[in-house]
């Protein structure tokens, strides 16, 4: 299999089963433009669908995981083109994935920086990592899931002080609220690898259904549910338009 090179991410194999995908546009400290956001999915999406591999990493520089989406890029749109187009609405891509990902986070991970962080099922952080969602400093709001994303995992409390002060925090802070681990000794990424090949090493169907326990859990039972009389005779009923006579089977 060929590996596709992208002019944004670099995208290696450290270890069997596991693909790492590195940000990389450092002028801009990660700045998530388009061209860059887009090279991130398809990489994400190919390691996705690589049978070779079992858990993905995504990490940014030393200095920064990324600093939130471009400014320069988005700075002059209009309302309607950012609705029309439903600016960020594909930012949701780590959540579409059947693998594992791990974020290994270094530097800043501010705004979408760190709503695409908080996307990865397992967050990992170096001492160095600055966490915050600073938009309000734009005169705007996260957009990439941040404050639902930041409430659930912090509380409403954390989340909107964060949100609303845009204040960044550190990795001992983050990790004291429940964002994540703080990997102490050594590389963020070389803990990530071992973390991703533990994970890599484990039964797929297993790790896939751990996964989907979360997010699609939902979506599961409701295929679940095609498996009973009761959906059978429901959409029956409905059909011809008559009363369900349930069966609780
Ligand atoms: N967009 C575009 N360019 C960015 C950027 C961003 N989000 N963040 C950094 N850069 C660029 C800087 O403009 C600078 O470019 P030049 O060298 O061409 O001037 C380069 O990266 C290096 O940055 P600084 O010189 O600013 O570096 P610093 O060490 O002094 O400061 C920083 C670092 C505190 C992260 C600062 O760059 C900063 O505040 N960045 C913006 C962070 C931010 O507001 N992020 C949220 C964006 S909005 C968003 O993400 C919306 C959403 O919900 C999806």
């Amino acid at each position: 299999r060929v590996q596709r090179e992208y002019a944004n991410v670099l995208v290696s194999r450290p270890s069997p089963g596991v693909a790492l995908i590195t940000l990389n546009r450092p002028k801009a400290l990660n700045a998530l433009n388009a061209a860059h956001f887009q090279d991130i999915s398809d990489a994400m999406k190919e390691a996705d669908e690589d049978a070779s591999v079992g858990a993905i990493i995504l990490t940014g520089s030393e200095r920064a995981f990324a600093a939130g989406a471009d400014i320069k890029e988005m700075k002059d749109k209009s309302f309607a083109e950012a609705y029309t187009a439903n600016f960020l609405a594909d930012w949701e891509v780590i959540t579409k994935l059947k693998k594992p990902v791990i974020a290994a986070v270094s530097g800043y991970a501010l705004g979408g920086g760190l709503e695409l962080a908080l996307q990865a099922d397992i967050l990992l952080a170096a001492p160095s990592a600055q966490l915050g969602q600073p938009e309000v400093n734009l005169g705007v709001i996260p957009g990439g899931g941040g404050t639902q994303r930041l409430a659930h995992l912090i509380g409403k409390s954390r989340a909107m002080e964060l949100v609303l002060t845009g204040r960044i925090i550190g990795a001992d802070e983050a990790e004291r609220w429940g964002i994540g681990r703080v990997v102490r000794e050594g590389s963020v990424v070389d803990e990530a690898v071992k973390v991703a090949s533990d994970i890599a090493s484990k039964g797929r169907i297993a790790v896939n259904a751990g996964k989907e326990a979360g997010l699609r859990f939902e979506k599961r039972l409701f295929h679940a549910l095609f498996s009973t009389k009761d959906q059978k005779e429901g959409m029956a009923a409905f059909a011809e338009k008559r009363r369900a006579e349930w069966t609780h089977s």
